[in-house]
C-alpha cells in the first residue's frame, strides 16, 4: 500500500494509459480524482474500479480549459485535503498527413490538448502542491518527443515541448519540494494506436503493428500496465531524488 491516504489526480483517466494507472493507484490505497472528458465513461469506470468506499472520484474536464482545471484541482481539495500526486497525461494524437497538407485546426488542437493542457495542470496544482508540503507531477511525453516522427508533425512538436516543460518545471517548483518527470512511451497497445494503425494503413492495419513489432527489440507492443508502473514509481517515495528526467518505456524501439 505504497499510496496509502496519498491523494491522485489522472487526466485523461478513462483512456488506457490512464485505466491502467487509475487502477494501479487505487489498488495501492489511494485516493484517485478520475478526470476526462465523458461524464458517463467516467462513472462507468470509477464504478468498474471501486463500489462505494468514498476513495474515487470523477470531474468531468477538458484539460486545455483553465477554468476547468481549476475546478479539478478544487474537487480533488474538496474530497481529499490534499494533491499529492498530478499524473499529467490527456492527449490526443492529431492525424496523418504531410506537413503541407496537415490540417490548420487539428494542429491548433494538438498543441492546445497536449502543451497547454499539461502546463495549465501542472500551473494549477502547484501551490494545492506546496501547501501540502510537496508532491510529484508525472507528465505524458512520447517517444515521439524524442525522435522525428514524419506524418505526425503536431503530436511529435508537442511531446517535445512535454519534456522542455517537464525540465523548466523541475527547476521551478523544486523550492516547493515538487518533482516533475516525464514518461516517454513506445508503442502502447491502446485506442491511441488503433487509430496510427488505421490512419496509416487502412486497408489493413495489422500490417502496421507487425512491422512495428518486428521493429521493436523486445518484439511487441507495450501494454498499459507497464507504463503505469513506471508512473507510480516515479510517484513513489522510491524516486524522491529524481527530478526532471523524462523516462523512455518502449521495448528498445528508439535505439533500433
Ligand atoms: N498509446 C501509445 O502508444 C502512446 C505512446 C506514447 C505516448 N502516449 C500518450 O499517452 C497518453 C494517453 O494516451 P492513451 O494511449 O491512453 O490514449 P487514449 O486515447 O486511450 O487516451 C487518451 C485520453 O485522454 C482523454 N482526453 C483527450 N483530450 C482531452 C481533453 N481535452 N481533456 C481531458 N481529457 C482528454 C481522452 O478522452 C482519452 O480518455 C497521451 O498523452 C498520449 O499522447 C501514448
Amino acid at each position: 500500500m505504497r499510496f496509502a491516504g496519498r491523494s491522485v489526480i489522472i487526466t485523461g483517466a478513462t483512456g488506457g494509459l490512464g485505466r491502467a494507472t487509475s487502477t494501479r493507484f487505487h489498488n495501492e490505497g489511494a485516493n484517485v480524482a478520475l478526470v476526462d472528458l465523458s461524464k458517463n465513461e467516467l462513472n462507468t469506470f470509477s464504478q468498474s474500479l471501486d463500489s462505494g468506499s468514498g476513495n474515487v472520484i470523477t470531474i468531468e474536464a477538458d484539460v486545455s480549459k483553465d477554468a476547468d482545471v481549476k475546478n479539478y484541482i478544487d474537487k480533488t481539495m474538496e474530497a481529499f485535503g490534499h494533491v499529492d500526486t498530478l499524473f499529467n497525461n490527456a492527449g490526443i494524437e492529431g492525424n496523418i498527413s504531410s506537413l503541407e497538407e496537415y490540417d490548420e485546426d487539428i494542429f491548433d488542437r494538438v498543441m492546445q490538448v497536449n502543451i497547454k493542457g499539461v502546463w495549465l495542470g501542472m500551473r494549477n496544482c502547484a501551490d494545492a502542491m506546496r501547501k501540502s508540503g510537496g508532491g510529484a507531477i508525472i507528465n505524458t511525453a512520447s517517444a515521439a518527443g524524442l525522435m522525428a516522427t514524419p506524418s505526425l508533425i503536431a503530436y511529435g512538436a508537442s511531446k517535445h515541448a512535454v519534456i522542455g516543460m517537464t525540465k523548466s518545471a523541475s527547476i521551478e517548483l523544486a523550492p516547493a519540494g515538487i518533482r516533475v518527470n516525464a514518461v516517454c512511451p513506445g508503442v502502447i497497445n491502446t485506442r491511441m494506436m488503433r487509430s496510427i494503425e488505421e490512419q496509416t494503413i487502412p486497408d489493413n492495419p495489422e500490417e502496421y503493428v507487425k512491422a512495428v513489432s518486428e521493429k521493436t527489440p523486445l518484439g511487441r507492443y507495450g501494454e498499459a500496465a507497464e507504463v503505469a508502473s513506471l508512473v507510480a514509481f516515479l510517484a513513489s517515495d522510491e524516486a524522491t531524488y529524481i527530478t526532471g528526467s523524462s523516462y523512455v518505456i518502449d521495448g528498445g524501439l528508439l535505439n533500433a
